[in-house]
C-alpha cells in the first residue's frame, strides 16, 4: 500500500491506496457516509460503510467537520454516479487534525471577511482556479521569452530611483537606496545594451496617490522585456504576438480553471490583429462616448473602460502626451508634444494591462527630463552612462501580472488575483 495524490489515482483503479486530504463536505445515509476529499491535486468521493469499517469510525465519520486533515486508506473503485466516475471504498480513516466551519471557503462571507480570511479562502473552488490560471500565466511568460530568446536578468528591489510617479515611492531605511522599487526598467535598460533582449520578472512596489480598488495593488508583479535595436512600431508588433502567444499557454495548461471560472471562450476569443489608435484618437472616441476628459489629460479609468467595454480584444493606444508620461520616454520626432509610446487595454474594461515603448537615447533630452520631472540627476549617473557609452535605440515594456489576471479570470477586484494581496 503506497499514498496517492488524487490526481493519479484514476490510474490506480482496483487497487488499495492512501491518500492524505481535507475534507470538503459530508453527506450521510443509512449505512453510509459520503466525503468529498481535496489534496490540491483533485477531488475525489470517499465512501464510508457502516459494513466496511469498525464502528467506532463509523460513528466518528458522521462528526467529521469541513476541513479536516486525515488520511484515508480504500480502494479506487468505478462509481459512475460521483463526478469523478471514481470513488474511494474506504477500510480506514484517520484524522490527523480537527476541522471547523470555515464560511468564507464557502462563499458565505463579506469580501471584507474573506480578505481578512485570505489564509484560508485559498481553499474555496473558484480561488483555486484563479491562482492556478496565474501560475501558468507566469509559466507561459518565462517559456514564451525563452522560446524568443529572452535573457532573465533580474532587477534589485532596494534603489535610489524613481522610475514612474515619484509620489508613489516606498520608502525604506536602507541607507543610499531609499526606495522599494517601482519597476525594473531602468537596469533591464542596462541589462539590454550588454545581452540584447533581457527581462526582468519579479515583485514592484507603488503607493497609489489614489488608489482604485478594483485596479491598484501596493504589490504587484511584473514582467518587464527590454529590446536593444527595437523601435516602437516593432515593440508594438511584439507585444501583440507576445501577449497572444502567453494567453495561448494560459489557455493549455490551465483550460479547465479557466472553464470552471466561464471565461474559456473569453481567453480563446484572443485574435490577432489587436486594434491600433492614437491618445488623440482616444480621446475623441472616450468623449464621443460621455467620458468627461479633455485632450492633454491622462487617460482617466472611466475613459480607458468606455474605450474597451464592448471589445473582445486588446487595444493599442499610442502616442500620449509627454506631459503625462515618465522622463525616459522618447520624443516623437514628428510630434515634439507627445512620446513614443503604447499602452494595452483589456477588453471589456478592464483597463490596462501593460505600458510601453521606446526610449529616449539622447543625453541631452534625457538629461533635462530628468529636470523636468524635479529628479536628482546624481542618482541617474548610471542611467545616463548608458547614453554615453554606445547609446542605441531601445524599447521595452511592463506587463502587470495581476491585471492581467483579473481580465483572463473576470474578477470583479484586483486583490484574488494574487495569493496574498498587499492592499493600498
Ligand atoms: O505603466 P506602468 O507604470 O509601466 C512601467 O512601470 C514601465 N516602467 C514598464 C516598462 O516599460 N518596463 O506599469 C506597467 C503595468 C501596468 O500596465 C499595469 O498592468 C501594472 O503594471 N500596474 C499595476 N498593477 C497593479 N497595481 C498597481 N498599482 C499597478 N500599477 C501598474
Ligand atoms: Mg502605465
Amino acid at each position: 500500500m503506497s499514498s496517492a495524490y488524487i490526481r493519479d489515482v484514476a490510474q490506480r483503479e482496483g487497487e488499495e491506496v492512501t491518500v492524505r486530504a481535507w475534507l470538503v463536505s459530508r453527506r450521510s445515509s443509512r449505512g453510509l457516509h459520503f466525503l468529498q476529499l481535496r489534496d490540491g491535486t483533485g477531488e475525489i468521493q470517499a465512501v464510508v460503510a457502516s459494513d466496511a469499517v469498525d464502528e467506532a469510525t463509523f460513528e466518528a465519520t458522521r462528526r467529521l467537520q469541513r476541513e479536516t486533515s486525515l488520511e484515508a486508506v480504500g480502494t479506487v473503485t468505478r462509481e459512475p454516479r460521483s463526478d469523478s466516475g471514481l470513488e474511494l471504498r474506504l477500510r480506514t480513516l484517520t484524522v490527523v487534525g480537527e476541522g471547523g466551519d470555515i464560511p468564507v471557503i464557502q462563499n458565505e462571507a463579506p469580501i471584507e471577511a474573506r480578505l481578512e480570511h485570505r489564509h484560508l479562502w485559498i481553499r474555496a473552488p473558484r480561488q483555486q482556479a484563479i491562482l492556478r490560471v496565474r501560475a501558468a500565466l507566469i509559466r507561459s511568460i518565462h517559456a514564451v521569452l525563452e522560446e524568443r530568446g529572452f535573457l532573465q536578468v533580474d532587477a534589485p528591489i532596494f534603489t535610489p530611483n524613481a522610475v514612474e510617479e515619484r509620489t508613489s515611492l516606498f520608502e525604506t531605511r536602507h541607507p543610499g537606496i531609499p526606495y522599494l522599487t517601482q519597476s525594473g526598467q531602468l537596469h533591464n535598460e542596462a541589462a539590454a545594451m550588454a545581452f540584447g533582449r533581457v527581462y526582468s520578472y519579479g515583485p514592484v512596489f507603488r503607493h497609489e496617490r489614489t488608489p482604485n480598488p478594483a485596479r491598484h495593488l501596493s504589490e504587484f508583479w511584473m514582467v518587464e522585456p527590454e529590446v536593444a535595436w527595437m523601435q516602437l512600431d516593432e515593440l508594438i508588433d511584439f507585444c501583440e504576438s507576445f501577449v497572444s502567444a502567453v494567453i495561448a499557454g494560459v489557455v493549455g495548461r490551465a483550460g479547465a480553471d479557466l472553464e470552471l471560472l466561464g471565461r474559456l471562450e473569453v481567453a480563446r476569443g484572443v485574435e490577432q490583429p489587436f486594434a491600433r489608435i492614437t491618445y488623440s484618437e482616444a480621446i475623441d472616441a472616450a468623449r464621443e462616448a460621455g467620458a468627461t476628459i479633455r485632450h492633454g489629460d491622462d487617460l482617466t479609468a472611466e475613459a480607458e473602460r468606455l474605450l474597451s467595454a464592448d471589445r473582445t480584444t486588446p487595444l493599442f493606444v499610442t502616442h500620449y502626451p509627454a506631459s503625462v508620461k515618465p522622463f525616459y520616454m522618447k520624443r516623437d520626432p514628428h510630434d515634439p508634444d507627445s512620446v513614443l509610446c503604447a499602452d494595452l487595454l483589456a477588453p471589456e474594461g478592464y483597463g490596462e494591462i501593460l505600458g510601453g515603448g521606446e526610449r529616449e537615447d539622447s543625453l541631452d533630452r534625457l538629461s533635462e527630463r530628468l529636470g523636468d520631472d524635479g529628479l536628482n540627476a546624481e542618482d541617474y549617473e548610471w542611467y545616463l552612462d548608458l547614453r554615453r557609452h554606445g547609446s542605441a535605440p531601445h524599447s521595452g515594456f511592463g506587463l502587470g501580472v495581476e491585471r492581467t489576471v483579473a481580465w483572463l479570470c473576470g474578477l470583479s477586484g484586483i486583490a484574488e488575483a494574487i495569493p496574498f494581496p498587499r492592499l493600498p
